[in-house]
This record gives structure tokens, sequence and C-alpha cells, in this order.
């Protein structure tokens, strides 16, 4: 069973979608679909918290991979995903976490839209760790994600991520409270940015990187 907070998105599964175009448009929605060129044909792919299943939508509309695992820690989440997307038979649904990644099971492609940008450094590292050891060797890891911008954040996208992090604390118990450097770690992990676009003047990056 997935464990707080991972499983707090059931709260706010409801009204997440319509919430994040309020505040910003379709933006995260692009930063998303700029990724589906990356996923080559016969790909196998492990979705990790996308959400109601827009995405995985997306993916089954734009490219042709041969099994997808779509795993997400909230219940409520997981079942909008199914209705979305019926009788998909190259989709295996399952409600978990990373912590229940088999580490001699890899995947092809790996996406993770905007599901970083919730954990804490220890988690973070932890979480990364067991992404990492999924990926095949060659293998691409698909990342969309706010982006935390490092020279003088205008105050618009620090009182936008502060806020973002009061609202998610509050209602689905996350734990970070800034954004992560993300950079950093990808770099301790080894991985070779291959491409990478920013979306909302920045505050919003999707990357590609590909396990050597
Ligand atoms: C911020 S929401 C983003 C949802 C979707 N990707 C989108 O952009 O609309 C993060 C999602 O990740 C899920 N999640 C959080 N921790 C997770 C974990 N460790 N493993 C799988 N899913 C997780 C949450 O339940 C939630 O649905």
């Amino acid at each position: 069973m997935p464990q707080s907070p991972d499983s707090g998105f059931d709260r706010v599964a409801s009204f997440y979608d319509p919430l994040a175009r309020l505040v910003y448009g379709s933006k995260l929605q692009e930063a998303q679909r700029w990724l589906l060129k990356f996923i080559p044909d016969g790909a196998t792919i492990l979705i990790i918290g996308g959400g109601s299943g827009w995405l995985l939508q997306q993916v089954l509309q734009h490219t042709s991979p041969s099994h997808v695992l779509y795993l997400e820690a909230s219940e409520k989440m997981l079942l909008k995903a199914k209705q979305l997307n019926p009788n998909q038979i190259i989709v295996e649904f399952r409600h978990g976490t990373d912590t229940g990644l088999q580490p001699h099971v890899s995947f092809d492609v790996i996406i993770t839209p905007f599901l970083l940008d919730l954990f804490p450094d220890a988690r973070l590292n932890q979480l990364m760790g067991r992404i990492y050891t999924s990926l095949s060797t060659g293998g691409i890891w698909l990342f969309a994600d706010f982006w935390p911008v490092e020279q003088k954040p205008p105050f618009w996208q620090k009182l936008l991520a502060k806020s973002m992090y009061l609202f998610f604390g509050l209602l689905s118990g996350v734990q970070a409270t800034q954004l992560p450097d993300y950079r950093k770690r990808f770099n301790r992990l080894g991985l070779q940015e291959i491409a990478s676009e920013s979306f909302y003047n920045g505050f919003v990056q999707s990357k590609v990187f590909r396990k050597v």
C-alpha cells in the first residue's frame, strides 16, 4: 500500500485538472505533450504520477508503445485514468508508488510528469534512485516539472511556488517546501541531457535524459 504523503492526492483528484488549467492555462499540458516525440515505437513505458490520465491518453494516441505501466499513488486519480482510457490491453494500471518497483524489471522510457517537485531531499534521492534503476541502459527519462530559476527568480514565480507548496502541503500532505535542484541530481546519476524546452517563462521545463 502506498504511504502518506504519496497518496494525499485523493483529496484533490476531483478538481486538480481544472485548478491547474485555471492557474497555468495549457502550459503544463504543452510541456508534457512536447515530450511525446521522444518515445520510440514499441517502447515499454513507465508513467509514474500521471494523475487523472490525460497524459496516458496522449501517449496512446500519438505513440506506439508495446506496454505501459501506469503507476499512481492516488486511488481516485487512478480510477479517473482508467475511466478516461478504457479497454487498453497494453496498459497495466497499478495503484502504488516507486517503492513497489521491482529492480529487475526495466523500461525503455520513464515519464515523471510534475512528480519530482513533491518530495523533500532524502525522499527525492530515494525516488530518483529507484527510477534510475528501473530505466534500461540507453533508455530515456522524460521529465516535465516546475524548475527553480537559478538567479533572482521574479517575484511572481516565488509567490506561485510558495502558494503551491502551501496549498498542496495542507491538502495533500506534500512535504517539500521548495523546488529541488534537479540538475545536481540528474548529473549525480550520470544521466545525459539530450533535449530541453522551457515554458511559462522558464518556470516550467521539459527535459529528456538518456541513461548511458
Ligand atoms: C502534482 S500531481 C501531477 C499529476 C499529473 N502528472 C499532471 O501533471 O496533471 C502528482 C501525482 O503524482 C502522484 N504521486 C505522488 N507520489 C507518487 C509516487 N511515489 N508514486 C506514484 N505516484 C505518485 C499523486 O497521486 C498525483 O496524482
